[in-house]
């Protein structure tokens, strides 16, 4: 994949020169290349923001997938049953692939694994703030599988359009795991909620715990957020921070019915006139002490991350020494 990317508009770059690339040819086919719905691929030429919009964008979202990893890593030890141990082990692994799905994605915007992952260490780019909350017990992983799983699906179904070809493509496989990951996380909920008292009182709170965060994961709200109109001008998103959100609650609140549980908001009520759910005011402060590195984990998920990417180096170069040594003309090693 990262091959492409030498050849991306090297000619038509040069022709655009130093981003004054306004009413150029190459600006007219993007835009209406984008109108059209179509997809722009590696090798298309694309305005440097959009490309910059990209790679922030799929490097959180990536980010977001491997550092996901460690709230429910810690429960696999601990997980009541055989069955519910391989399941949970299965969905900590889809979310190291979701991981590597999207960073081979930036890679062929021109932006290599290396440099993400070093901006990801040193703290020069995020993920999602949902991950520095704890998981203190073992309802946590169906809380974390229902609502957090849940609102990225919502989030991410309409990224399967995106008009960035490769990350729509990589949307399209990591939806259908997330969506056995939400069905995992209600039946886990289901199974506590018909439980005995103390496993009802254990589900409630880890939902108790979890509603608010889930609803943060859709970002600041409209009028408050950077980058939403020109990334919805160039379809790289189709529905703002508020609708999303919106989907989201008037999906759950039937889910929690049948589920026996109660979503923790006074003011959640049906609106006629609206079509949708009522809901109450979200605690932003929260969320911006946790994004700025506040929150409960911040310190706990950088040091572990760090650490498993020290202690993995020793892979990394066995792999790179081995297809070195299996690259046809380069040792002559496979045909020898
Ligand atoms: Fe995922
Ligand atoms: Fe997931």
């Amino acid at each position: 994949m990262a091959t492409a990317v030498g050849s991306v508009g090297a000619d038509a770059g040069d022709s655009v020169g130093g981003g004054a690339d306004s009413g150029t040819e190459y600006e007219r086919a993007f835009d209406a290349a984008v109108a059209a719905d179509e997809r722009i691929e590696p090798r298309d030429w694309m305005p440097d923001a959009y490309r910059a919009t990209l790679v922030r964008q799929i490097a959180q979202h990536a980010h977001s997938e491997i550092i996901g990893m460690q709230p429910e890593a810690n429960w696999i030890t601990r997980a009541p049953s055989l069955r519910r141990k391989a399941i949970l082990m299965a969905k900590v692994q889809d979310e190291a692939g979701h991981g590597l799905y999207l960073y081979s994605a930036a890679e062929t915007l021109g932006t290599g694994r290396d440099e993400l992952l070093d901006k990801l260490h040193s703290g020069r780019q995020k993920y999602s703030s949902i991950f520095n909350y704890p998981t203190l017990t073992w309802a946590d992983v169906g809380a974390i599988g229902w609502l957090v799983d849940g609102a990225a699906i919502t989030n991410q179904v309409p990224l399967c359009r995106c008009s960035y070809g490769p990350y729509a493509r990589a949307m399209v496989r990591i939806c259908k795991e997330e969506s056995f990951h939400q069905r995992q996380g209600y039946e886990l909920l289901l199974a506590l909620s018909r439980g005995t008292p103390e496993q009802h009182a254990m589900a409630q709170d880890a939902v108790d715990r979890w509603w608010w965060p889930s609803l943060m994961m859709f970002g600041p709200p409209d009028d408050e957020s950077q980058h939403s109109a020109q990334s919805m001008a160039w379809k790289i998103k189709r529905h703002s921070n508020d609708e999303l959100r919106q989907r989201f609650v008037d999906i759950c609140v039937p889910q929690a019915e049948s589920l026996g549980l109660t979503l923790p908001d006074p003011d959640l009520r049906w609106n006629e006139e609206r079509g949708h759910h009522d809901f109450g005011p979200i605690d932003w402060t929260e969320f911006r002490n946790v994004l700025k590195g506040d929150g409960p984990c911040n310190e706990e998920r950088l040091t572990r991350r760090r650490r498993a990417h020290e202690e993995g180096a020793w892979v990394r170069e066995s792999a790179a020494a081995y297809a070195a040594k299996h690259t046809p003309g380069e040792t002559g090693a496979i045909r020898a």
